[in-house]
């Protein structure tokens, strides 16, 4: 482990644009549960599983019964959300906002709606399945805060008369098309992508990697931080897994990365 860790600390070094990609994993030393992982949401609770890859027609279909249920007035998905606005961003995502600050990290792409990367500090975030803290208007793509909008009538509605959803991408809805194409962007651009806490199955966020790999000239580092194996692993997209927990290890690389630079003259 040791080794991988200067590993990475001296290709964070030597890179021109690195980003990182995270995912649940990432969220779980803060008491919020993953999805895929031996005790997350999906694979302790299939009903609710199933109710999620509902959802998005749900919306289509019932706008006010999805309000109804968002809101945690009906099923237990409000309770989920109510469970994310109250956590606190843990060592992992405070390391990432370090590797930022050391003008290191250029760019986090989360599929995190929590908002503990900003919350930690980190500036450049893009919320590529979008964020609790928002409401988004499918019609128009306008985005909100809850304090603009009143709840008293469900569903809410946006000035231009669409009907306004939680800035959330549920199952089978599109990515907004500036989230992809920002994400793209970046992917494109980067010489080493870190990929911390997903298990890299839901796409189009597992093609990123793909893209940084093949869609550039020269070559890109992937490096994955990960409790375990992930097909990007198996498949040899990335360079090698650093195996354990991202609160631990992020910032250990953090640390080594900023006790290796250049003092300031
Ligand atoms: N440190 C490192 N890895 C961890 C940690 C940790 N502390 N805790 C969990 N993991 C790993 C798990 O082993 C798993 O491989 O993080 C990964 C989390 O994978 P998922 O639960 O599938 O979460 P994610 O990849 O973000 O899911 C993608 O699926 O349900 C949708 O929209 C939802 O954005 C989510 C998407």
């Amino acid at each position: 482990m040791r080794d991988l860790i200067e590993r990475a600390v001296s290709d964070l070094r030597n890179s021109r644009y690195a980003v990182v990609l995270t995912g649940a994993g990432m969220s779980t030393e803060s008491g919020i549960r993953d999805f895929r992982g031996p005790k997350g949401i999906w694979t302790t609770d299939k009903a609710a599983e199933a109710k999620a890859y509902e959802r998005y027609e749900l919306f289509l279909r019932d706008p006010a019964s999805y309000w109804e249920e968002m809101l945690g007035k009906k099923g237990t998905h409000g309770a989920f959300y109510n469970e994310l606005r109250k956590a606190k961003p843990n060592a992992g995502h405070r390391a990432l906002s370090e590797l930022e600050e050391l003008g290191v990290m250029k760019c986090v792409i989360t599929q995190n709606i929590d908002g503990l990367h900003p919350k930690a500090g980190s500036r450049n975030v893009i919320e590529y399945h979008g964020s609790i803290r928002k409401l988004r208007c499918p019609s128009c793509g306008s985005r909100c805060g809850f304090e603009e909008v009143s709840l008293e009538r469900l569903p809410p509605s946006c000035n231009c008369g669409g009907v306004l959803k939680y800035d959330v991408v549920h199952f089978g809805e599109p990515i907004p098309l500036d989230v992809m194409e920002k994400a793209e962007k970046e992917a494109m651009e980067c010489d080493l992508m870190l990929i911390c806490g997903t298990s890299a199955v839901v796409y189009p966020f597992a093609n990123l990697p793909m893209v940084a790999k093949l869609g550039r000239k020269s070559s890109t580092t992937i490096i994955e931080v990960n409790a375990e194996p992930t097909p990007l692993t198996n498949e040899g997209i990335s360079d090698y897994l650093i195996q354990g927990k991202t609160g631990e290890i992020l910032p250990e690389i953090a640390e080594e990365v900023r006790k290796s630079r250049p003092e300031r003259d």
